[in-house]
C-alpha cells in the first residue's frame, strides 16, 4: 500500500477466486467499462466509481480497445484516473484489453490478424499510459484469419512483456478448443474465457463453461445483469438516461409483457430471500465453481455498491 495513495483498497470486503488452474486470484465482481466512461461521461463521476470499486476490494477493470464512444475514450479516462488515484497501487489490480472489434478504419483496424492486434495493444498501452497490461483478449473470433495467427500474436505479445497473460472471448467451443490447444503448446495457456452469461441467457452452461474448467482457464462473465434488464431500472418503464435510451445494443422492443412478467416474478424471488434483483442475478451467476468473476457495468457509485452488496 503506498503511503502517498488516495484510495485504500477494501480487500477484506470482496472474495477472491483463483481463475482456472493459473496462480492469479480475480474478485468475484469486476468492473467494465463498455458503456459510462466514455468522453462524454462526466470526469468525476468515473473517478468515483473506479475508486469506490478498488476501495471495495475490486480488483479487476475490464476494457477494450473501443469502448467508448467515441473508440478509445474508456482507455484514456481510465488511464488519467488510473494515474492520479490508483498509480501507487499497480501491483495490486488486474488491468485487461481487448482487440478484435471495430477499432480503426482500414482492413487492420479489426479482427484477429497478428499486424491488428500488435498495433493494437500498443494504441491501447499508451492510451491508458502503462507498460502492460495484466489480460490481453481476443476479443471475438475471426473466421476468415488462421487461429494459429491470431494465437501467436497473443504468444508474442505476452513474450514482449506487454502482457502477462493472454484470454479469448466469445469463440465457440472448437475454435476455443483449438486456441487452448496453441496457447497451452506456446506455453502461454489461455488464462481466461470471457462470454455472456445471465439469467436471461444459459449458453455457456451448454459447452463453454465445462470446456474452460477442463481446460484449466477461468470464466468470466459480462453482461452479468443483461445491461440492466435484471435489475429493477426497468420494472416501471425506461427511465431518462437509462442504457435502453440510448444504447444501440439494448433496444426498448426487448422489453415485451412475458420478459417484464418474468423480471417481475424474479425480483420478487430476490426480496423474498432479501436481496435486490441484481444481488440475485448475480449470486445464481457465481453459483456456479466453473465462474471465476463477473463483471459488472455501473453508471453510478450507487448502482456499483447495490451490485457489490452480495
Ligand atoms: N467480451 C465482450 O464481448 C463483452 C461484451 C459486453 C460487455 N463486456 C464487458 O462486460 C462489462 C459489463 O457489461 P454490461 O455493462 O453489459 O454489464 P451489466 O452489469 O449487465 O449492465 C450494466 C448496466 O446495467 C445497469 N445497472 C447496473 N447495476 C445496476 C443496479 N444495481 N441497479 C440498476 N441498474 C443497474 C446500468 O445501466 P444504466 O446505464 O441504464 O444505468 C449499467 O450500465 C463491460 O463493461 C465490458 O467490460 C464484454
Amino acid at each position: 500500500m503506498g503511503k502517498f495513495s488516495i484510495t485504500t483498497p477494501g480487500y477484506e470486503e470482496m472474495k477472491y477466486r483463483r481463475c482456472g488452474r493459473s496462480g492469479l486470484l480475480l474478485p468475484e465482481v469486476a468492473l467494465g467499462f463498455w458503456h459510462n466512461f466514455g468522453g462524454d461521461a462526466d470526469a468525476e463521476k468515473c473517478r468515483k466509481i473506479v475508486e469506490y470499486a478498488f476501495e471495495h476490494g475490486v480488483t479487476y477493470f475490464d476494457l477494450a480497445n473501443n469502448y467508448g464512444p467515441p473508440y478509445g475514450s474508456a482507455e484514456t479516462r481510465f488511464g488519467e484516473i488510473f494515474k492520479s488515484s490508483l498509480a501507487s497501487h499497480r501491483d495490486e489490480v488486474i488491468i485487461a484489453t481487448k482487440a478484435g472489434h471495430d477499432m480503426w478504419a482500414g482492413p487492420y483496424g479489426e479482427w484477429g490478424s497478428r499486424k491488428s492486434l500488435m498495433a493494437s495493444i500498443d494504441q491501447s498501452l499508451k492510451r491508458m499510459q502503462l507498460d502492460y497490461v495484466d489480460i490481453f483478449y481476443s476479443h471475438r473470433p475471426d473466421p476468415e484469419t488462421p487461429l494459429e495467427e491470431t494465437m501467436q500474436a497473443l504468444v508474442d505479445i505476452v513474450r514482449q512483456g506487454k502482457a502477462l497473460y493472454v484470454g479469448i472471448s466469445k469463440y465457440p467451443a472448437d475454435m476455443a478448443a483449438e486456441a487452448y490447444r496453441y496457447l497451452r503448446e506456446q506455453h502461454v495457456p489461455c488464462l481466461v474465457y470471457q462470454g455472456r452469461y445471465n439469467m436471461l441467457n444459459r449458453e455457456p452452461e451448454q459447452d463453454i463453461l465445462g470446456q474452460a474448467a477442463a481446460q484449466g482457464a477461468g470464466f468470466v462473465a459480462f453482461s452479468p445483469l443483461a445491461q440492466g434488464l435484471l435489475t429493477d431500472r426497468y420494472l416501471n418503464g425506461i427511465p431518462d438516461g437509462s442504457r435502453m435510451t440510448h444504447s444501440q445494443f439494448l433496444r426498448p422492443e426487448i422489453l415485451t409483457p412475458e420478459l417484464l412478467s418474468q423480471l417481475r416474478q424474479w425480483n420478487q424471488e430476490a426480496a423474498d430471500c432479501g436481496m435486490t434483483l441484481a444481488q440475485y442475478a448475480l449470486k445464481w451467476i457465481l453459483r456456479r465453481p466453473e465462474v471465476t468473476s463477473v463483471i459488472v457495468g455501473a453508471s453510478s457509485v450507487g448502482q456499483l455498491k447495490t451490485n457489490l452488496g452480495l
